[in-house]
């Protein structure tokens, strides 16, 4: 179609590119197409996206020629970077920097940012209520992407700064589900005593972002938070358990608790989770699941997302 609007999706064959990819192709209506940014145009992710009508283009976000290339001629850009891949918040804030310049390079209409809290904003590197983190961080992945939005403001481009929730699919993929203590019971373990944890399906934020771009520039230089719902620990404990046809239990650990439990970025989670807890109302405040289903109609609940993937759920 000569009149398609394209946007070049990061992460295409990924949970949040991923949505969004599926969620263009679905809605032809919208003037709409798009380009699935992958490094590897012949894996099977990258393959079934060009079977459901998507371009498939070859970038490397630590590439930013690439980035260029991919960007050139598009309408717009949706940018997300992906820390758990090598743990490293500067290279996280090298490569958003790269996509910025990439965005101006091409000339685009609208980029959307996939960012979240600098949260030394809210607890300085000496408030000792949490540890330091390599140097110079309180929640390493939160921090660098909160500090990388300047790269898309300094160079004036018409960015959108999507604020994103923890996906519940982390129940699955993540190792966080309810797990069986050495009584045999399942319990669902976080640090977040009784405070509201905001979740959703990690499809929906590609399908909010989507939202985003149909709304043409209304959301231009603008923050938007999403979130499906706002939960306490003991609520979900309580979704799993009716979901599951089993008792499940909240274990509220204390932060510290969790930053020991050794897995690769237990440190970064824990202070990430004490964060939430105790700046509940600015979090919570931050992310709207009324502003999240006008964007995206077909939002999940967390009882609705569990219902299609308790099956899924190691436990
Ligand atoms: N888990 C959560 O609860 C949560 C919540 C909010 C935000 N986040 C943030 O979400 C981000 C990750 O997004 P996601 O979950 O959508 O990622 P994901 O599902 O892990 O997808 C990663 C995709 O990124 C692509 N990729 C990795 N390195 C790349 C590179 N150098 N160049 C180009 N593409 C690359 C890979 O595609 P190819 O292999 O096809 O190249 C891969 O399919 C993280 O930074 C995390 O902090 C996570």
């Amino acid at each position: 179609m000569a009149d398609t609007r394209s946007i070049a999706v990061i992460g295409a064959t990924g949970a949040q590119g991923g949505g969004l990819v599926r969620a263009i192709l679905k809605d032809p209506e919208s003037g709409f197409s798009v380009r699935a940014l992958t490094r590897n145009v012949n894996s099977e992710k990258a393959k079934a996206l060009a079977e459901l009508g998507a371009e498939v283009i070859a970038a490397d976000v630590d590439d930013v020629e690439s980035l260029k290339r991919a960007f050139e001629g598009a309408y717009g850009a949706y940018c997300v970077t992906f820390f758990w891949e090598h743990f490293s918040p500067e290279k996280e804030n090298a490569q958003a920097a790269g996509m910025a310049q990439a965005a101006k390079h091409a000339g685009l209409q609208h980029v959307i940012w996939s960012t979240l809290e600098d949260t030394r904003r809210w607890v300085p590197l000496d408030d000792d209520r949490m540890p330091t983190l390599m140097e110079k961080y309180k929640v390493p992945h939160f921090d660098s992407k909160g500090e990388a939005n300047h790269f898309f403001t300094d160079l004036g481009l018409p960015v959108t700064f999507l604020l994103t929730s923890f996906y519940w699919d982390n129940f699955i993929h993540f190792g966080m589900g309810p797990k069986k203590g050495s009584d045999g019971k399942l319990a669902l373990t976080l640090p977040m005593d009784d405070k509201k944890l905001p979740g959703m399906a990690a499809e929906d934020i590609g399908k909010c972002a989507h939202g985003i771009f149909k709304k043409g520039g209304d959301y231009i230089g603008k923050t938007v938070g999403v979130s499906g719902e706002h939960l306490t620990g003991a609520e979900m404990a309580a979704a799993f358990s009716k979901s599951l046809g089993q008792q499940v239990s909240y274990n509220a650990v204390p932060p510290q608790v969790y930053r020991g439990f050794g897995f690769p970025g237990a440190e970064d989670l824990g202070n990430m989770f004490q964060f939430k807890r105790d700046f509940q109302e600015a979090f919570c405040g931050a992310r709207n699941p009324e502003v999240a289903k006008s964007l995206n109609p077909e939002l999940k609940t967390f009882d609705d997302w569990l219902s299609e993937n308790k099956d899924r759920i190691p436990l």
